[in-house]
Formats: C-alpha cells, structure tokens, sequence
C-alpha cells in the first residue's frame, strides 16, 4: 500500500466516541482504497487514508484517564462502548484539561477531577505537531467548548466540533477560523443510522408523498455517560435545537413549536452504550385521512459512529468552513 498522508488528531474527551474513533483507525488500517467499509464514504481520500490517522495528544479531567496512554484511558470506566479491536500503545498521552462546565451534577457524581494544574494545551498541540483537534465533550460544555477553541486558534491548527455547542454555524466563529486560514467542521456530529437520520428520512418521505405532517415526537433512552449526563435538563439547550432543526429542516412550512418533541429522555443504566429511539409522526393523507408512523430503533451507536468521524478529520483544507458536508455528518446545519 502506498504511504498515506499523515494528519495528527488530538481529541477533546476521552470517552465512548473517542475509543470508537481510535478502535476504528486501528480496524481498518491495512483497507483498501475499493472496500467497503460500513460508515466510511472513502477508505482513501485524496491520499489521505485511514492509517495516515496518528493520535498526538488527548485531553480529559478524569483522574483514572488522565497520564494514560489514549490506548489504555479509552477501555477506562465510565465508558462501555463496544469494544472491537485492541488498540496497541500509541504513544499519544492524555493530558489534563481544562473543567470549566464539561462535569455537569450528574457526571460530577461518577468522575473524580484529576489533581493538578491544566496543561498548557497551546504548547502540547504545537509540540506534538497536531493537525486536527477533535472536540468529544459531554452535552452542555458551552464554557469548556469555546475556551479549548481559543486554544486550538492559538496554536494554528483544525477543529472538529462532535458536540451540540454552536460554533460551526456561528459567524463570529467562522470568521475567526477564516481569518486565521483554519479549517473547522460541525456541530455535533450525526450518527451512522441513528434516530436522527430515521426521524429525517421519515419526515422527509412524508413531504414527499405530500402526506401533511402535523405532529411528531422522538424520544431517545440510553445507558451511556453521554445520557447520564442529559439528565441534567439545563444543559441541554442546544441539543434539543440541533436535533429538532436536523428534523424540521425537511418540511417547507412551521409545524408550531408544541407540535415538535425531539431529545433525550431518561437513562436505563441496563442499556450501557445501547440506545433505544421511539419516534412518531402523525399525518394527514389525501381526503384528510389520518396516517400515524410509529418506529422504534434498536441502536447500538458508537461502534458505527466513528467512522464518519474518521472521514472528517481527513478532509479540510486551509480556511475551509465545510459547510456542504455538516448535512451528512453533522446534525445541525450551517444556517
Ligand atoms: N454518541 C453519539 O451518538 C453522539 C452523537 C452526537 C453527538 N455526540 C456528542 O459527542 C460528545 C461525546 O460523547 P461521548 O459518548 O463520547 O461522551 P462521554 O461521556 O463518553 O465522554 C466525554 C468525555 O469528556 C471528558 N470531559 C468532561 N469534561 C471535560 C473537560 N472539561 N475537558 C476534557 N475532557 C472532559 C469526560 O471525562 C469523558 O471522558 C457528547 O457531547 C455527545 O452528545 C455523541
């Protein structure tokens, strides 16, 4: 196989989606170009395959991951996503972050912050030659969010933003990228077949069999940190947006604020890093006749995730806000 290029990738938060990503890039190293590869668009993207992924540095405030190797903190509890391959030492530590709100009360309460001082993350990214920082905080990090992004322009190099603060889609922050010729791409990444990629393509076959749809809901139960987490209604403001946008954007007219119920609803600790969705539309066909759509999804998310992901931080160039690709990948659209 040819030499691929190389992108170094530091990650934000060493939790289920961070081992999905490092599994996967190990998994498919030795793929070629013409594999399929489930959830990888291309294997191989203008030179840029997936073994060209070199983790440099990761970043967390949990004690038992904090000092690690990224091979060894991302099999730590609390996270319990599948695990389908071994990932060999990579060389690559995970450093102590900054907490400002990433630990919300309920995170609080099964992750202990490591002692000491933040690192200095501006001088770890040069250092380690970073290209890409992946952000992977818990929902509701707005603080921590938009000061690692600070770091992350300081240091001169890309951003991927996996998680529903809005910075992507923000113009302060797209001008800050562009004017610092940075590449960025978000927010808060969409998974592989996941309730939201269901519930559009329901609404969406609706529209387009001109059935009027007048009310939906999707509710999402989960057993992971990531639904923990949630549970903590105040933090979760921007992610109810980011998944009732990806939805509503597929109708061409309002269908009222109390007509849409969209985001996570409680946390079964027995599901670990399964994820059940109810979703439901409810509609009018032709002569007014109601038509109710009911689909429950059964989705083990994070194994499947990580692969878009991977094709994510191959892609950018200098300066580039990609905004074409946020539908595919990202749940919450460039305006
Ligand atoms: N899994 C999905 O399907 C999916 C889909 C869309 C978006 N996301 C988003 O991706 C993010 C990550 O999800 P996850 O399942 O990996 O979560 P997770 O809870 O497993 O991992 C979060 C990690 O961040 C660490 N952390 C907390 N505060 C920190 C700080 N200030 N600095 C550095 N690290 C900190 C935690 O210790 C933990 O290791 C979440 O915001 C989630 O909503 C996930």
């Amino acid at each position: 196989m040819a030499h691929a290029k190389k992108v170094c990738v530091a990650v934000i938060g060493v939790g289920n989606c961070a081992s999905s990503l490092a599994q996967g890039v190990h998994y498919y190293r030795d793929a070629q170009a013409e594999d399929f590869v489930p959830g990888l668009m291309h294997v191989d993207m203008a030179g840029y395959h997936v073994n060209g992924i070199e983790f440099s540095a990761a970043f967390d405030i949990d004690q038992n991951k904090v000092g690690k190797d990224i091979s060894e903190a991302i099999y730590t509890a609390p996270n319990n996503t599948y695990r389908f391959a071994d990932v060999p030492h990579l060389g690559a530590k995970v450093y102590r972050g900054m907490t400002h709100d990433g630990l919300g009360k309920y995170l609080a309460r099964i992750i202990k912050k490591a002692p000491g001082q933040t690192d200095d993350i501006v001088k770890i990214l040069k250092d380690t030659g970073t290209d890409v920082v992946v952000n992977y905080l818990p929902v509701g990090s707005e603080t921590a969010t938009k000061w690692y992004v600070e770091q992350i322009l300081r240091a001169g190099v890309g951003f991927v933003n996996c998680v529903p603060v809005f910075i992507a889609r923000e113009n302060y922050w797209q001008q800050r990228f562009k004017e610092a010729n940075l590449p960025m791409i978000g927010d808060d990444i969409k998974s592989q077949v996941g309730a939201t990629i269901v519930h559009r393509m329901l609404a969406r076959l609706f529209r387009e069999r001109g059935v009027k749809l007048e009310r939906t809901m999707q509710l999402n139960v989960g057993g992971n940190t990531d639904f923990y987490n949630m549970l903590d209604r105040d933090r979760l403001e921007s992610k109810k947006i980011s998944k009732t946008n990806a939805v509503t954007s597929q109708l061409d007219y309002d269908l009222g604020e109390d007509n849409v119920h969209i985001g996570p609803s409680d946390y079964v600790p027995w599901l670990s890093d399964r994820k059940w969705a109810y979703i439901r539309l409810e509609g009018r066909t032709f002569g007014d006749v109601p038509l109710n759509v009911e689909h429950p999804d059964d989705l083990a998310h994070e194994m499947t995730e990580a692969f878009i992901r991977e094709e994510s931080v191959t892609s950018p160039g200098a300066g580039d806000v990609l905004e074409p690709s946020n539908g595919h990948k990202m749940q919450t659209t460039v305006d």
